[in-house]
């Protein structure tokens, strides 16, 4: 897919603003705080219909207006969307041609994006539901039936927790949650694995192409089963098995909601003992890997996001991973100054300068 024009109006700190993006490499510059990574922001939201930056939706609406409006044209095998969000002080409307959707699910989907941020490293080291939220986010872009049975599962497992606390629970009746959440979980399960095994095919090659290190970086699924034989019996048994403790510590103990991934150098932790610069390449051949995925998955391939990405790699890294984004998808990509090198290539280029972008070289188609 090809984002073809973008236009926000009052979304952080824009009034109005209107680009037309060519397919390949689209650079963003500016001086720090003038509005980059705002822009890159917009689209993620248009893609995930949130933030990756903040909860608070409110802080998106430019200061002292009542609400924000992002909309942009999407092409897709010759056809066109339009997909606009209006965030207002009470929420959010989502619209596919100018009609309002009313399930996030059927709006998620129509543009995908896959964002590398500097933030992101801080992933390795924090608590497994943020990288459960990543895993969640990814697959949800090619399953919508994925985020019904997270939804699902989440409801019966609150179900079962309000259980666990009473006096003297039921247990025939948390018999029949397990069996209820073990077949939300039998999805959610095999989707998971799916997903590490596709990312786990790409993902070692592409680092080593990026570093040119002959490392192995990959990333392994802390799943809540051993035996992936009969996922459904599989995740009964486990339930059945963990009833008791549950009962005594008054929640549930086990099921996908504990689950984690880790990201492992050279069959490692990355946190144990790789480089600053290692993480930062084992997290991009990460997003590089995701690409792939969800291009193999809906047959359409994401749009590439990079913020700030160039200035953390040395010059034959830079170069490298510009020469894997080139070809195969289109690219937004930020920074304050670019080397000499891109401007070899098909690209457009846009200045922004406090809340305000003006293409200032390069045709790209
Ligand atoms: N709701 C808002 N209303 C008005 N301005 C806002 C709002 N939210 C953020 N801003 C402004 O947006 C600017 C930051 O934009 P952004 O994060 O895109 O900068 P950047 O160009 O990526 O900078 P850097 O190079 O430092 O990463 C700041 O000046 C901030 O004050
Ligand atoms: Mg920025």
């Amino acid at each position: 897919m090809i984002v073809r024009s973008l236009r926000l109006r009052n979304f952080r700190n824009y009034e109005y603003v209107s680009l037309d993006l060519c397919e390949g490499m689209n650079i963003i510059t500016g001086e720090n705080a003038q509005g980059k990574t705002n822009l890159l922001e917009s689209l993620v939201y248009l893609s995930l219909t949130r933030s990756h930056r903040i909860a608070d939706e409110k802080k998106l609406i430019r200061e002292d207006m009542p609400f924000a409006d992002i909309a942009c044209r999407v092409e897709d095998n010759d056809s066109e969307t339009e997909i606009q969000a209006i965030i207002h002080n009470h929420g959010k409307t989502l619209l596919i041609n100018r009609n309002p959707v009313k399930k996030s699910s059927d709006f998620i989907g129509r543009l995908n994006v896959v964002l590398f941020a500097p933030d992101d490293l801080y992933i390795f080291n924090d608590q497994p539901r943020e990288r459960r939220r990543i895993m969640n986010q990814e697959i949800t872009k090619i399953s919508p039936q994925y985020l019904l049975s997270l939804n699902q599962y989440q409801s019966l497992l609150r179900e079962r927790n309000v259980l666990l606390k009473q006096e003297k629970t039921d247990e025939r009746y948390l018999e029949v949650l397990e069996e209820k959440m073990a077949e939300a979980e039998t999805i959610i399960v095999g989707m998971r694995s799916e997903f590490i095994d596709t990312v786990n095919e790409v993902m070692p090659d592409l680092y080593r192409e990026i570093s040119g290190d002959d490392i192995h970086v990959g990333v392994r699924y802390r799943c809540c089963i051993e035996n992936k034989g009969d996922l459904r019996a599989e995740l009964i048994q486990m339930h059945r098995e963990s009833r008791q403790r549950d009962i005594e510590r008054r929640m549930t103990l086990n099921g996908i909601h504990r689950e984690d991934i880790v990201f492992e150098k050279d069959g490692v932790n990355v946190i144990q003992t790789a480089s600053q610069g290692q993480k930062r390449m084992t997290m991009l051949a990460f997003k590089m890997a995701l690409l792939r995925y969800i291009g193999k998955k809906t047959g359409k391939k994401p749009v590439l996001l990079l913020d700030d990405v160039l200035s953390e790699l040395d010059e034959t890294r830079q170069k490298k991973l510009l020469e894997m984004v080139q070809e195969p998808y289109q690219c937004l990509i930020t920074a304050t100054s670019f080397p000499e090198e891109i401007r070899k290539r098909n690209y457009r280029e846009f200045r922004i300068e406090n809340g305000t972008a003006a293409a200032v070289s390069g045709g790209g188609r």
